[in-house]
């Protein structure tokens, strides 16, 4: 773009007049008229022809292609030859229906799933009245053993979150009706922990939760997670919040700048290269260059395999990159690697006291859209399942949820 625009204005400009005379050259003259003779037979030997074999040709479609009988009536079905996808055409033509979003129990694959997602309105301002959700993404490989807790915590607050479930394909969630993570599994792939495929997990949650226009943020959990504060809490802090939470830094050390590959070059240099934690919050505008990328994906599937852990590396160094003053450069979801090792530390029952979880809370240090301030994170983790009984027993009083 600015290559082309600048080579314009820098024309000379005695070439631009020259052009402009070619331009105002008359026709030249002397060319002799066809003859009409010749037209005629032209006519007959290409065009007739012509018409006859695009006759066979569209009555041959309309008996193959299972759209043919719309292809002459004009009606919608047009849009499932590609990527044959199960929308309803009532859903871009009804406005009310684009906030209920999209069904997440559909059969597309990531290919189009992906497409679909990347799609954004360019116009200003929306139509329609719209309340932000926030979307709580699950990747867990099956059970949620802490889901009473957050039960308790999405309570009465209907309207304002939506929830996803990514777990390993074969494992059915098995929640009563009245559960908040009732039918909210998506459909699911094979994921294992540092290769491309955890990426492609959280790809396939934010894409699913893109389909609903009124997810405005997106935060990335785990089976071992809990929230530090009530819901309402939580929903403003994410909603007003001008910055993503995403953790990324650069470590010039063996587990940072030591797992690049050169072979990035040059979409992604030494001094480009970043960490952080996999557990991210993105608004929806990251969101979507997210699940719109196809320039680094690609870079860091084939050069960033273990010990290159590529959760790790991935959105970090393609965000602060491409959307670097839109991050906070700092998770919202706090863990424990005092303990050292490769490893976070693992909480269980023990360790659930008032006094642990008020020290979780209350820090002094974090910046808010530009304010120190003294919320740093919203939820933490990771949290046994042995938790659930003294986490719920102080959720109230503690918590506040
Ligand atoms: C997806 O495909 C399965 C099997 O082909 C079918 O039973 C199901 O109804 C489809 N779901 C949707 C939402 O189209
Ligand atoms: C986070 O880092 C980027 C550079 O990668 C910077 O532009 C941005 O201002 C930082 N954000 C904050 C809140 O400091």
């Amino acid at each position: 773009m600015r290559s082309a625009s600048s080579a314009g204005t820098s024309l000379p400009s005695s070439v631009a007049e020259g052009s402009g005379l070619t331009l105002r050259d008359p026709p030249r003259a002397g060319k002799r008229e066809w003859p009409s003779k010749l037209l005629k037979m032209l006519l007959f030997v290409v065009f007739i022809p012509g018409l006859v074999v695009g006759a066979i040709f569209l009555v041959q479609m309309s008996k193959y292609s299972p759209a043919g009988s719309a292809f002459f009536s004009g009606s919608l079905p047009f849009c499932r030859d590609k990527f044959n996808l199960y929308i309803e055409p009532t859903h871009w033509v009804n406005p009310e229906s684009w906030l209920r979003g999209l069904p997440i129990h559909h059969n597309m694959s990531d290919e189009e799933l992906l497409w679909l997602a990347s799609m954004s309105p360019r116009r200003r301002g929306m139509p329609i009245a719209r309340v932000p959700k926030v979307a709580f993404m699950f990747l867990t490989r099956g059970p949620l053993p802490l889901a009473p807790l957050w039960e308790k915590f999405f309570r009465g607050n209907q309207g304002l979150y939506s929830i996803y479930v990514h777990t390993l394909p074969g494992f059915k969630l098995e929640v009563p009706p009245s559960s908040v993570f009732y039918r909210r599994q998506i459909p699911s792939k094979e994921t294992r922990w540092g290769d491309i495929t955890m990426c492609d997990a959280e790809r396939r949650l934010l894409a699913n939760a893109l389909l609903d226009y009124a997810n405005e943020r997106f935060i990335l959990l785990s089976e071992t997670c809990i929230p530090l504060y009530p819901f309402p809490f939580v929903y403003n802090h994410l909603v007003l919040s001008r910055s993503s939470f995403v953790s990324a830094f650069d470590d010039p050390g063996p587990y940072g700048r030591g797992r690049y590959n050169p072979q990035m070059e040059p979409v992604v240099s030494k001094e480009e290269w970043r960490k952080g934690s996999q557990w991210f919050e993105v608004s929806r505008q990251l969101a979507i260059y997210i699940v719109s990328d196809t320039l680094y994906y690609p870079k860091f599937k084939d050069f960033c395999r273990p010990a290159c852990y590529v959760d790790e590396h991935y959105l970090p160094t393609m965000l602060s990159k491409e959307l670097g003053s839109k991050l906070a450069n700092r998770s919202i979801t706090w863990v424990d690697w005092s303990r050292g090792g490769p490893h976070p530390a693992m909480f269980g029952k023990g360790d659930i006291t008032e006094s642990f979880l008020t020290k979780i809370r209350e820090r002094e240090d974090c910046l808010y859209n530009g304010h120190a301030g003294s919320i740093c994170f919203l939820f933490a983790r990771k949290f046994s399942p042995s938790t659930l009984e003294p986490l719920l027993q102080r959720a109230s009083e503690v918590l506040g949820i």
